[in-house]
């Protein structure tokens, strides 16, 4: 329905039942706030956060819902939501047991540590972020059944897959963002795939029907065979069929030996805060644990928010916790990860001992690579749900770049991950979000990539009281951790917390990347006068987040750095 079509009576209807409209899709239009008495979804997509109400409305719990959106996202949020690529599952139940899942992708059992080197040892560009050699193997099918298995409360998985079969099949209008990439990507999809293609277009205009009939079938599969759907059987056929025309690496053999894992969460305390967040193959744990533990001695609420010392505390600790994530986190089914170690207090404490309150630390430079600013806009997804009882699911998937590789599986319909790029190819180069690693996140078969996926839990005196994650590549870890302490420390509201302006230090390289306009020039000036200097970008994380209120409802909060992402609940 073009907007142009929508009866006059139906937007008057639409928009005086609404609270906080942003920009109007062809027949939705996304949330931002969202104040709920029982039950609240927030996603990056309408149609997505409409799944998932539909899925809680009919008894599903918020595992349930979570499931159902994410097959959703894989139709109406192609640019990142999949079932070609992985993420994180982090779960609250209502009596406090506290869960995380891993279903990242892994390399595959032919890669090898120098497979993006050339002869004289030099990172070759391009290989690890486009076309068949940049996938790993895909883990969201197999983790998103997992999931169901051990939380899921509406016995058919079927019932979570249908509605995404229903979005593929019939076909949904495109929003402005979604017509924007995929215009800005045909090159990339023209270089990896043949039409005729869905994707590929002169010209996508917002309110374009999106259908996508094959995905539809290798949905069906999936409700018909369960995870056997993807990894066996015509589907799989067809995924290395694909790779194999590219020269890639994933075989039948990956994709049969693929499991997600539950993995213990990485808790820590913050004030009357308890955090609840993923452990390897994610860095986003440990990261976040280890910058709230290194500013808890400091009075943050005395300092005031984006004041010159808060910002600068939280900088440095940034700063010391990036270095540390580049040394010694990667999958730690592979690298003896020293996760106790690393969220010492005596370790942290020994590390903010170099922490000059007047002064900039200098990064060592030692490793410091060829920094690559952000060159493409952020897209993975995430979700926040939580159901009438109290359970709660924060979860994070991604195919890592926009559209992942490129590559449009031919014979089933959606495009595969380009999560390679996030192992180190070579210490100390940099990867497409500047991160340098070392060995611990060296690549090797069967290995998860190291990520900056930051799905996370907060508890306050025991109950739940926040859920929140992001995309947004490196810069995941340092919103989250910014988002909750303008809520814990500077006492803001979530809507506010999410919307305030961020920054953003990842060790290297040594400069503060800053949204336009995030600080006062003042503020600014009064850094540089200690020593850091500036990068700036348009946008970075992109949160979504559900709070509970002090008289209990819930408040559920969509970013406006994305306009599509919605936040709805009853
Ligand atoms: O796992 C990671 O850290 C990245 N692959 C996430 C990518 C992402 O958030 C894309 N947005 N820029």
């Amino acid at each position: 329905m073009k907007p142009c079509l929508v009866p006059l009576v139906f937007i008057v209807l639409f928009l005086s039942a609404s609270c906080k409209r942003a920009t109007p899709g062809p027949d939705y239009q996304a949330t931002k706030v969202v104040t709920a008495d029982s039950a609240a979804v927030v996603s990056p997509h309408p149609l997505a956060t409409q799944v998932g109400l539909g899925v809680l409305k009919k008894g599903g719990n918020a595992i349930d819902a979570a499931v159902a959106v994410q097959f959703a996202l894989a139709v109406v949020y192609p640019r990142a939501g999949n079932i070609g690529g992985g993420g994180f599952m982090v779960i609250r139940t209502k009596d406090g047991q506290a869960a995380a899942l891993d279903y990242r992708e892994k390399a595959p059992l032919a890669a090898d540590r120098d497979m993006y080197l050339d002869s004289l040892g030099n990172v070759i560009d391009g290989l690890s972020t486009m076309g068949h050699l940049a996938a790993g193997v895909p883990g969201t099918v197999a983790g998103l059944f997992e999931a169901h298995k051990k939380y899921g409360r509406i016995r058919d998985m079927k019932e979570l897959v249908q509605p995404a079969i229903e979005l593929a099949e019939r076909g949904f209008r495109i929003s402005p963002t979604e017509a924007r990439r995929l215009n800005g990507f045909q090159e990339g999809f023209r270089k990896y795939n043949e039409e005729p293609n869905p994707f590929i277009k002169d010209s996508f205009q917002l309110g374009d029907l999106l259908v996508q009939k094959r995905l539809a079938e290798t949905l069906k599969q999936i409700r018909d065979k369960g995870a056997a759907g993807f990894y066996e059987g015509p589907v799989a056929e067809a995924i290395i069929a694909e790779i194999q025309s590219g020269n890639g690496l994933i075989t039948m053999e990956d994709l049969h030996k693929y499991e997600a894992k539950w993995r213990e969460p990485v808790i820590g305390q913050y004030d009357g805060y308890r955090i609840i967040s993923m452990p390897p193959s994610s860095s986003g744990g440990i990261a976040l644990l280890q910058m709230l533990k290194m500013v808890a001695p400091y009075p943050l609420n005395e300092y005031g928010f984006h004041s010159t010392r808060a910002v600068h505390l939280m900088v440095e600790a940034e700063r010391r916790a990036y270095a540390d994530r580049a040394e010694h986190l990667g999958d730690s089914d592979f690298y003896d990860v020293p996760v106790d170690s690393m969220l010492s207090d005596a370790y942290l404490q020994a590390r903010m001992a170099s922490f000059d309150a007047a002064h900039a630390t200098v990064s060592d430079s030692i490793l410091a690579g060829n920094f690559k600013l952000l060159k493409e806009s952020f897209e993975t997804t995430h979700t926040s749900v939580v159901d009438a009882e109290g359970n709660a699911v924060s979860v994070t998937t991604t195919l890592n770049s926009n559209y992942g590789c490129k590559v449009w599986v031919d014979g089933a319909g959606f495009f595969l991950n380009n999560e390679m790029d996030d192992f180190s190819a070579k210490p100390g180069v940099p990867n497409q979000f500047g991160l340098v690693g070392a060995e611990a996140n060296s690549i090797r078969p069967e290995k998860r990539m190291l990520s900056s996926m930051t799905p996370t839990i907060v508890e306050k005196e025991g109950k739940l009281f926040m859920v929140l994650g992001a995309p947004g590549g490196s810069t995941i870890i340092t919103a989250v951790f910014q988002v909750f302490i303008n809520v814990a420390e500077f006492g803001m509201g979530l809507e506010e917390a999410v919307n305030a302006g961020r920054f953003h230090h990842q060790w290297l390289p040594d400069a503060i990347l800053i949204e336009d306009n995030a600080f006062p020039d003042s503020t600014k000036q009064a850094l540089e006068a200690m020593g850091h200097s500036f990068n700036t970008v348009g946008r970075m994380a992109v949160i979504k987040a559900i709070v509970r209120l002090p008289d209990g409802r819930l408040q559920g909060v969509g970013d406006p750095r994305n306009p599509d992402d919605d936040a709805g609940g009853y």
